[in-house]
């Protein structure tokens, strides 16, 4: 019995008696509530009722390809090339990297999981990623142009990402430069661009999205900084993550399948048009050094404009961090 197994009968938000899950499993009770056990630890809220069993209150949607494939449109349903959608895996960025290592072609590639054990955020950072919660996705293309050729990628995917958010009624999300989705403030998802190959020529590209979705209290007590979820957000529509999947890809295929020919002056005015930040008073940190002045939106090539007083410098991504000043 594997954990989807289990979580297959309990979907329906009901409540099952334990003996009813064994027989159906064809296991023993134990074994049954040592898996409920093992949900329970990685941030489920599984509530237990005596006489009538356990439930999953509100239910549970777990990643479908069928339901994804489904809701795909237009260009979208040829770019996706190949959907591995797995349960458990330590990182989907990592995951796409194993598996152009075993030689699948970059574009078109696509993963989501519905945990991951060691997601990565940037700066070295740990992405808090409890099971069937939220959207773990990782997207692979293939670029000729090297790293020149991603500059400003990953402003145009938080770009699309809420671009497709708000096409399923969730208004209001801004992008905190360079690669933030920010609703009131509060981090819902980041972005993590990653890539493999010649840095001057033929190269491949991991971009990895994680939108918090449902995210456990339990498991939110390890994230480090102010977060909030679609769940909060709130929307006239439940949100299915296989919907939300669908619609994220429905905006990232053909926004990579078109980048390295269109480049980036072209998101420039969408991205500023969701600035949260514009003209704001901001402190950019890049290691020990720090900086300070108001943020003037980006320029052509997705650098952020730092007005500092004495002069507007452009500051690139990379390892560089911003924060409003306090
Ligand atoms: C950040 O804001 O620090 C970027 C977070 C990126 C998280 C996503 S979740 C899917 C993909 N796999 C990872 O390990 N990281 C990215």
């Amino acid at each position: 019995m594997t954990r989807t197994d289990l979580l297959q009968l309990l979907a329906d938000g009901e409540f099952h008696s334990g003996q009813k899950l064994a027989d159906d499993l064809g296991v023993s009770r134990t074994a049954v509530w040592k898996q409920l056990r093992k949900l329970k630890d990685s941030g489920l809220l599984i509530e237990s009722g005596k006489a009538r069993g356990y439930r999953l209150p509100g239910g549970l949607e777990l990643l479908n390809e069928q339901r994804i494939r489904a809701a795909l449109q237009g260009s979208a349903k040829s770019l996706l090339r190949k959907l591995v959608l797995t349960e458990v895996t330590d990182s989907t960025n990592a995951e796409i990297f194993r598996q152009l290592q075993a030689g699948e072609a970059a574009s078109g590639l696509v993963c989501a999981a519905e945990q991951q054990t060691a997601g990565r955020g940037r700066l070295g950072r740990n992405w808090v990623s409890p099971f069937a919660g939220n959207i773990y996705l990782s997207l692979a293309w293939q670029f000729a142009g090297g790293a020149a050729a991603l500059e400003g990628l990953s402003l145009a995917v938080g770009v699309a990402a809420s671009t497709a958010l708000a096409g399923l009624g969730f208004k209001g999300i801004s992008l905190k430069w360079p690669n933030d989705l920010l609703y009131d403030d509060a981090k819902l998802g980041g972005i993590l661009i990653e890539m493999t190959g010649d840095t001057a020529g033929s190269c491949q590209a991991v971009m990895g999205i994680g939108i918090n979705v449902k995210m456990p209290e339990r498991a939110a007590q390890a994230i480090e900084q102010n977060w909030t979820d679609l769940e909060r957000i709130g929307c006239a529509a439940p949100c299915s993550r296989n919907i939300l999947l669908a619609a994220l890809l429905n905006h990232l295929l053909p926004l990579l399948n078109e980048f390295e020919e269109q480049g980036f002056a072209s998101w420039r005015e969408r991205w500023m048009a969701l600035d949260a930040y514009l003209d704001q008073p901001v402190v950019v940190s890049s290691g020990d050094q720090r900086m300070s002045g108001a943020a003037r939106g980006i320029d052509d090539s997705g650098a952020l404009l730092l007005d500092t007083g004495s002069g507007v410098l452009a500051v690139r991504g990379g390892e560089v961090s911003l924060r409003r000043a306090p």
